[in-house]
């Protein structure tokens, strides 16, 4: 096991620069998530882990070892994509021994580390078949078992589900945290797909543009997230925003005007100026439809169109003034709200964000 560095690493294609100068530490026996859209530089910085790209600027270490220029057999990684890559002459138990073989291991201790790695995946009843007779969710778990086998010090995963079917990523998310718990390695595992991210990750980084935007728990980046970018980012239906302006500034409440003129408190957030343009921020999960008692912190919203997704509803609604849509997670049976209705929706004060003009979140104080 070992852990990883990073420290201002940069990544230029020719002159263009697509890493901007990452500074990161997963800790040994880490589970960290690289989670971001498609193109912000996560394989890319995976493969300068890996060894398989060169390191424009900065410096890795793994183990606390400089690892700039060590050949990538040598960093003591395994590396599973999302294409299983499997040699498809071989048989699967093959497939798994050909690397130890390779670097000329006793056959009995071949046998041994691939006979262990089947069982962990429950793949022993599937060593004699060839790949072209398994399912996709069966390829993968070769795939990981042909990474396992090298005992490696490091796993680096690269969207390595994309290829299943929906039910099939659910189980192999559950079984790679439970491979993690077993083996008790380093997993840094990239994915575009942020349930993946929030499931798998003891840490997440959030990245964005060859940047990093924010790097924390799930439960922090959910909760406290730094700015628009992972506010937005996690979590469905996407947090509501609402342009605000900053009205009036207490010792732990700050009271915001909303577009069509309501005034909404929010509490626990220092460091906002009277005048001051900010965007409030509140999951529709912390929205409610306001009882008769409820009479600070109530909109009165236009019921748009109603999502019966079975074991809730998400109720899309309209505020005066405000041109996208704000969405409300309701029980199942949001049995008062109809398209065409009004409704008057709660928001619970130590529920919202505020967010600066740049996009920065307003400390908790
Ligand atoms: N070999 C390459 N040559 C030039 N540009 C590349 C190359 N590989 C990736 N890029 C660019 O680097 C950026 C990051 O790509 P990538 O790391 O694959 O993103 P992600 O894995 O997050 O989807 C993209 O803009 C991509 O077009
Ligand atoms: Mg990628």
């Amino acid at each position: 096991m070992a852990s990883v560095s990073l420290h201002n690493i940069v990544k230029h294609y020719d002159k263009t620069p697509v890493i901007h100068g990452i500074d990161l530490d997963i800790a040994d026996g880490e589970f960290m998530v690289f989670v971001g859209p498609s193109g912000c530089g996560k394989s890319t910085l995976l493969r300068m882990i890996a060894g398989l790209e060169t390191i424009s600027g900065g410096t890795l270490r793994i183990g606390g070892v400089l690892a700039n220029d060590v050949a990538p057999a040598q960093r003591k990684l395994a590396m599973v994509f999302q294409s299983y890559a499997l040699y498809p002459h071989m048989t699967v138990y093959e497939n798994m021994a050909f690397a130890l073989k390779l670097a000329g291991h006793k056959a009995a201790e071949v046998r041994a580390a691939v006979e262990r790695a089947a069982d962990i995946l429950q793949i022993a009843p599937l060593l004699r078949r060839k790949p072209k007779e398994l399912s996709g969710g069966q390829r993968q778990r070769v795939a990981i078992g042909r990474a396992i086998v090298r005992k490696p010090e490091v796993f680096l995963f690269d969207e390595p589900l994309s290829n299943l079917d929906a039910s099939l990523r659910v189980q192999m998310r559950v079984e790679l945290s439970r491979l993690h718990g077993e083996l008790k390695t380093t997993m840094i595992y990239v994915t575009h797909d942020q349930v993946e991210a929030m499931t798998l990750g003891q840490r997440i980084v959030v990245f964005n543009g060859g940047r990093i935007e924010q790097v924390g728990t799930p439960h922090q980046l959910y909760n406290a997230p730094a700015n628009l970018f992972v506010a937005g980012f996690l979590g469905t239906p996407k947090m509501n925003f609402i342009p605000a302006e900053v009205v009036a500034t207490g010792a732990a409440r700050v009271s915001v005007r909303l577009p069509d003129g309501a005034i909404v408190h929010v509490d626990g957030v220092t460091g906002a100026a009277p005048g001051e343009q900010v965007t409030l921020g509140v999951r529709a999960e912390h929205l409610f439809v306001a009882a008769p008692q409820h009479e600070e912190n109530v909109i009165q919203v236009a019921v748009g169109h109603v999502e019966y997704l079975g074991d809730q509803s998400i109720v899309y609604t309209t505020l005066a003034g405000l041109p996208g849509m704000i969405a409300v997670k309701q029980g199942a049976e949001a049995a008062s709200l109809h398209t065409g209705g009004q409704t008057r929706v709660h928001l619970p004060p130590s529920r919202c964000l505020l967010f600066n003009a740049e996009g920065h979140a307003l400390q908790h104080g």
